[in-house]
């Protein structure tokens, strides 16, 4: 039994298995995981999460009770569960990824979607089904009065699932997105928002990553369900509990990256990176190929740039490091393809024979990223809305020099918009400004506020923000 739990769809490590049947581990990717990786395993907490692939399927049913750690992988503890892979698709890329995201990015295309008919009933049944594994899991795993920490969207109905279950338990829920405004939530069928709304509200503590996102749940709830809400306070209290709403934002553990950042296979991608772009200036990006980072219009914003200063021609290049993501959905396919397609005409438009203006890499290489924050110039970070982004965070903390170019549209522009240079995300004109504007910003200017950045992005370790999760369920029992 385990007093302190944390339940999120994608976990620490996922499992690929070769033709001959062997297993191999890596770690699991995006900001959830990249930030959370390493802080619970230090504090003996037990992660739940959901076998996504064939490969952690494999791994699972070899394990006894689904606990990796106790099959002998070095994981933490950690149990995965084998939720039947046509539940899991329905909740994971019908529910969770094609709507839910959606809202909360605001990324529907609204003349023609969402569409909410028989199907996404049904599509909506497996995402409680799946919701309801986690649920009975986390209840099995805990301990009385255990503290139970709920992430993200995927998981939106298992708090009040679990208080049912057990009411004992201290349950907290935490968005690592943003949330929509109640106009935009509200393209929600009526009782799926309701049930969204009242899933998180079966916890003690609802927290945000930044206090815009806290006052747009807020208001979907007051405006929705009809709850009580003290924004002052920070509480909603609908049906007799009340939930307390908080804002804790996520950090880098600057010590550990630095670290990983100067181990020799990085240095060894820094050389190759030196060779091939020789000493010209670098604007980095990298990203999941996902429709929310904005990466067609941050480069088209580069060829903006390109057009209006000449000056620069042969003296940068642009790494746009694009990893692939969520190529189940058929959106994300079609977004790859056109930020190939895309940058394939900044090289045919503006590539010479000993220039090339761009390189795009669609595959993950963590060392090769590394390699590129600690060379990079200029960092772009362009989302059309991000729930934090960590990228803005770790750049500042590897590169020498780099300058930011951030989305205002970003949760860490409420930390970092101060030292970088803010933009609008949708203004190809204006990012393309900004770019060069941190090219030519002057030395002391750039070191500044690349201090600036990285000391406000180590300012709340995942550690940290681990442990207020925790204390802020111990507040609330009393
Ligand atoms: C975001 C979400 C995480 C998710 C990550 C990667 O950061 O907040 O919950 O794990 O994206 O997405 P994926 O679908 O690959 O897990």
């Amino acid at each position: 039994m385990n007093s302190v739990l944390l339940a999120s769809n994608r976990g620490p490590v996922s499992f690929t298995v070769s033709d001959d049947g062997v297993l191999t581990m890596r770690r699991g990717g995006g900001g959830l995981v990249s930030g959370l990786s390493g802080v619970g395993k230090d504090l003996g907490v037990l992660w739940v999460c959901a076998a996504l692939s064939d490969g952690d399927r494999g791994a699972v049913r070899q394990a006894p009770g689904g606990r990796l750690d106790h099959a002998g992988y070095d994981t933490g503890a950690l149990r995965m569960l084998d939720i039947p892979a046509a539940t899991f698709h329905r909740a994971y890329n019908a529910v969770a990824n094609s709507t839910l995201w959606f809202v909360n990015h605001l990324l529907y295309d609204i003349p023609n979607t969402p569409s909410f008919g028989s199907r996404f009933h049904r599509e909506w049944e497996s995402y409680r089904d799946y919701n309801g594994a986690f649920a009975l899991a986390l209840a099995e795993e805990a301990a009385h009065e255990a503290r139970v920490m709920v992430q993200d969207y995927h998981l939106t109905l298992t708090p009040a699932m679990l208080r049912a279950e057990r009411p004992d338990l201290r349950i907290a829920h935490f968005s690592h997105t943003p949330w929509a405004p109640p106009e935009y939530f509200s393209l929600l069928p009526d009782e799926v928002a309701r049930e969204v709304l009242e899933g998180i509200l079966g916890a003690d503590h609802a927290g945000f990553l930044t206090a815009r996102w806290a006052r747009a749940f807020m208001e979907c709830c007051r405006s929705l369900l009809g709850a009580g809400v003290d924004e002052a306070a920070g509480t909603v209290t609908h049906e007799g509990r009340t939930t307390r709403v908080g804002v804790h934002a996520l950090g880098v553990d600057g010590a550990a990256l630095r670290e990983r950042a100067g181990e020799p296979d990085v240095e060894s991608h820094m050389a190759a990176l030196r060779e091939q772009v020789g000493d010209r200036r670098l604007i980095v990006r990298i990203d999941r190929t996902e429709l929310s980072k904005n990466i067609v219009r941050g480069l088209l914003s580069y060829r903006e740039f390109l057009a209006a200063h000449p000056e620069w021609h042969g003296r940068v290049v642009h790494l746009a490091f694009a990893y692939p993501s969520r190529h189940d959905l058929p959106e994300y396919r079609e977004y790859t393809a056109s930020v190939q397609r895309c940058a394939q005409e900044i090289e045919h438009e503006y590539a010479t024979e000993d220039w090339d203006p761009l390189i795009l890499n669609v595959d993950d290489d963590y060392p090769r990223s590394l390699a590129a924050y600690r060379l990079a110039d200029v960092l772009l970070v362009n989302p059309i809305r991000d729930g934090m982004n960590l990228v803005a965070k770790e750049g500042p903390i590897l590169s020498s020099r780099a300058a930011l170019v951030l989305s205002r549209e970003a949760g860490a522009a409420a930390e970092l918009g101060e030292h970088a240079l803010l933009v609008n995300p949708y203004d190809v004109c204006g990012t393309a400004d900004a770019l060069h504007r941190a090219l030519v910003m002057p030395e002391d200017e750039r070191a500044s506020r690349r201090e600036q950045l990285a000391a406000a992005a180590t300012a709340l370790p995942p550690q940290r923000w681990l442990a207020d999760q925790l204390d802020a369920l111990n507040y609330d029992q009393g």
